[in-house]
């Protein structure tokens, strides 16, 4: 329904008269159509074959790539058939019409960054009537190519297209920047990591490359960490997400063990985010946003500073490097992130030491190099190493990125004013809820669009340029300074969602650095569409209404009764009439899903291990009609018909121990068990309709 309403606004149907491809994210570099009408069709018998000589090669291999975008395609076309991927040798028999033949030549195509280095992400697709051959010299460059047909296919379905049909011709496709990542804070915030390889696989369908983990960090509350003298430091919530092994030494580190990823989730997520082409990049945050090593072993805290480790007392690196020696083997990325942000700049010169300290640590343990957020430690006396890649954030407050780069520095382009998202709410609306489109399209100092070379909208000798060799690329943030009860997982998935798309485009293929880069026009047509065809994964818990959109009815129910619909994404509305019939304390739940539980007791929500309680307690023995609205900004309940009365779930929000901000929630429907859990009573006339 959505798709095909989507559609009736979009000129899809232009597309094929011109042979050209659908505009998409992020745009390709070029499509040469060889000008006939033409066109490559795929259906139920097309062959995925995977040239058998580079096709087995590296982790994952070509072979690998083309096992997951066998089933995108059918997800998103729901094709019947699509036999299963082929290995062929070369030269063998010829392979018939209708084939995807997959080709690793690591000598063949050298795609380049806009910056020279040369870059593996690159691919061609060569598109004839009978076959589309996709090629590049490594795997991942077969897999975007993949990605990129994937996207077509599931346009042409989204236009109403009765076939899946390419116009005949060659994409040459690469990326403008090498990394093109988000960073997601997981240390003030839990996510389990079936959230998290989700959140993956949605971003690599807009070719993002990198997901950076922040997997520690505490709550900032000047009072209770520095103010009062009462320990209130021991209480702030702080949390380090690796689990270490059992009868490690540092135990100590992980109290919150329902919060934290053992080594066999962590590795299941990391493998599953590496086979749709995305790197996790790990940070452990330290010598500032230390308190969770305070609180294990407070004599390493700067006195009067709690969330800061003192870097004069012998045992602090030592327990810092203890670590990284346990988690390091954990980790495939090539480079991991020790933080190093917002320490004291009179402790520039310990600072710098122990940053390049740990730089050769890194190294020699495990060949990985570091990055660090770029940081304002003046000293005359020493500098940090140029091997260090810095992730710039604060303009001009913490470094300026042009004048980094002047001495040799690798910079990251993470600048606030452009990527910083705050779960739900940030101070003073400091930050929006999704990236700025106006910036995002028109936020260089000359009106165009942003790019991962600006750092800033006012001054054109800040910014440098797309070919900048020593501009590795760009990573958005999304940051959970309120905490786990701020937001639900998928409340942090609707503030990502078009902000990765966005980002995929402008650090895949920058603002007018190339004519077919897309227009925030088209950007805005096709992103609603891409959204809902992105394969992997269902964050937006779509799910197939029985009839119209209804979703489930039923007038009678037996408690405990399962309905076979896990969740459902807001907006739904779900109605019903209770009647509790316990005597004793209000037990149980009304409803539960993977996502979400309505608790009888005060209409509680339960989501990502918080409580939201309506405080509304439901008569005994009268039955109460309920009527459950939500969107994703908000949800909220009438009770017995009195629309006059709109109760609303709510969070409060503690903004650095200034003052107290509330906010609506938002849950997926709980859709899955009706009645349960100790629930005594009846629940019926239930009906779970798509909309609010
Ligand atoms: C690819 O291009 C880069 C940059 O131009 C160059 O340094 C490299 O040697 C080339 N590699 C091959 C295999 O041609
Ligand atoms: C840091 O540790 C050293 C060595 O134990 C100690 O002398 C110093 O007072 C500590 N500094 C602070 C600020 O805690
Ligand atoms: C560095 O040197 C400059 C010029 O001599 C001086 O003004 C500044 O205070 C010095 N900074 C530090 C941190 O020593
Ligand atoms: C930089 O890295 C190189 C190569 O790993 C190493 O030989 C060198 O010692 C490092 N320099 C510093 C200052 O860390
Ligand atoms: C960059 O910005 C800073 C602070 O706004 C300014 O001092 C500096 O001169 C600017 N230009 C360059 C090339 O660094
Ligand atoms: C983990 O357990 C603590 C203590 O029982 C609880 O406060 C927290 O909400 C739990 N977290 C999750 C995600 O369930
Ligand atoms: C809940 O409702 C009761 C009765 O209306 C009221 O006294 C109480 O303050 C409410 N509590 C909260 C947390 O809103
Ligand atoms: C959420 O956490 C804050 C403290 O961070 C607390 O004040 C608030 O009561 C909690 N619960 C809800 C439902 O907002
Ligand atoms: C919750 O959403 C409703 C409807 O948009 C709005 O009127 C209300 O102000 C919101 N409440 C908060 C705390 O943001």
């Amino acid at each position: 329904m959505l798709i095909a309403h989507w559609a009736t606004f979009l000129p899809l149907d232009s597309a094929f008269a011109n042979a050209a491809l659908f505009p998409q994210i992020p745009s390709v570099m070029s499509f040469t159509s060889t000008g006939t009408t033409d066109t490559f069709i795929l259906d139920g018998n097309t062959r995925i074959i995977v040239d058998s000589e580079f096709g087995r090669e590296g982790s994952p291999s070509a072979y690998d790539f083309a096992k997951t975008f066998h089933q995108d395609l059918l997800a998103v076309t729901s094709l019947v058939g699509l036999p299963s991927v082929e290995l062929i040798r070369p030269g063998g028999p010829p392979v018939g019409k209708s084939s995807i033949h997959v080709v690793v030549d690591p000598t063949s195509m050298n795609f380049t960054l806009y910056n020279g280095k040369s870059t593996n992400e690159g691919y061609n697709l060569v598109i004839r009537e009978d076959t589309i051959r996709i090629e590049a010299r490594a795997p991942i460059g077969v897999w975007r190519g993949m990605t990129t047909l994937v996207q077509q296919a599931a346009l042409a379905v989204a236009a109403g297209k009765k076939l899946v049909s390419l116009p005949l011709g060659q994409v040459s496709d690469a990326p403008g920047w090498e990394i093109r990542g988000f960073m997601l804070d997981a240390g003030r915030h839990w996510f389990d990591t079936k959230f998290l390889a989700d959140l993956c696989a949605y971003a690599s369908f807009f070719k993002i490359n990198e997901m950076h983990l922040h997997a520690s960090d505490n709550l900032w509350d000047p009072v209770w960490l520095y103010g009062d003298g009462n320990d209130n430091w021991k209480k702030l919530y702080a949390a380090f997400r690796f689990e270490p092994r059992s009868g490690s030494s540092l135990k100590g580190l992980v109290t919150r063990k329902n919060e934290s990823w053992t080594r066999g989730d962590f590795l299941n997520m990391q493998e599953s985010c590496a086979a749709r082409g995305v790197t996790i990049v790990p940070e452990i945050d330290t010598p500032g946003h230390s308190l969770v090593i305070t609180q294990w072993k407070p004599q390493l805290m700067e006195l009067g500073t709690p969330d800061h480790l003192n870097l004069s007392h012998p045992e602090t690196i030592p327990t810092i490097k203890a670590i990284w020696d346990e988690f390091l083997p954990w980790f495939t990325s090539l480079e991991v992130s020790i933080g190093a942000d917002e320490y004291d700049a009179n402790l520039a010169n310990d600072y710098i030491a122990f940053v390049n300290e740990m730089s050769v640590f890194i190294q020699k343990q495990s060949g990985k190099s570091v990055r660090i957020w770029g940081t304002n430690e003046p000293s005359n006396t020493s500098s940090i190493s140029t091997n260090i890649t810095i992730q710039h954030w604060d303009f001009p407050g913490d470094d300026i990125p042009v004048q980094l780069m002047a001495k040799g520095y690798s910079i990251v382009n993470s600048e606030q004013a452009f990527l910083y998202l705050d779960g739900k709410a940030s101070d003073g609306g400091q930050f929006p809820q999704e990236l700025n489109q106006d910036l995002m399209w028109g936020g260089a100092p000359d009106g165009k669009g942003w790019s991962p070379n600006i750092f800033t909208t006012n001054d054109p000798s800040n910014n440098t340029g797309i070919d900048n060799p020593l501009l590795r690329g760009s990573i958005m943030a999304l940051w959970n300074d309120w905490g786990n009860n701020a937001t639900t997982a998928l409340e942090i998935y609707y503030q990502l969602a078009r902000s990765l798309a966005v980002f995929g485009e402008k650090t895949w293929a920058g603002s007018d650095a190339r004519a077919s880069g897309l227009t925030r026009g088209q950007f805005d047509s096709v992103y609603p569409l891409l959204n809902a065809a992105a394969p992997g994964q269902n964050l937006n818990r779509i799910v197939k209404p029985e009839h119209g959109n209804i979703v489930y009815s039923y007038q009678t129910v037996q408690n405990g009764f399962r309905t076979g619909v896990e969740s459902v994404g807001p907006p739904y509305t779900l109605t019903f009439s209770v009647q509790v019939a316990s005597l004793g304390p209000d037990t149980g739940v009304l409803f539960s899903g993977i996502d979400s539980k309505l608790h009888v007791s005060s209409l509680t929500f339960e989501a990502t291990g918080q409580l939201y309680s309506l405080n509304y307690t439901l008569p005994n023995y009268l039955s109460t009609k309920v009527e459950i609205h939500a969107t994703r900004e908000y949800t909220y309940a009438i009770i017995n018909d009195d629309v006059s009365s709109k109760r609303y779930w709510t969070t409060v929000m503690d903004v650095w121990g200034e003052y107290m901000q509330l906010g609506n929630m938002s849950f997926a429907a709980p859709a899955q068990v009706i009645g349960g859990e100790g629930f005594i009573g009846s629940i019926k006339d239930v009906s779970l309709v798509l909309g609010s």
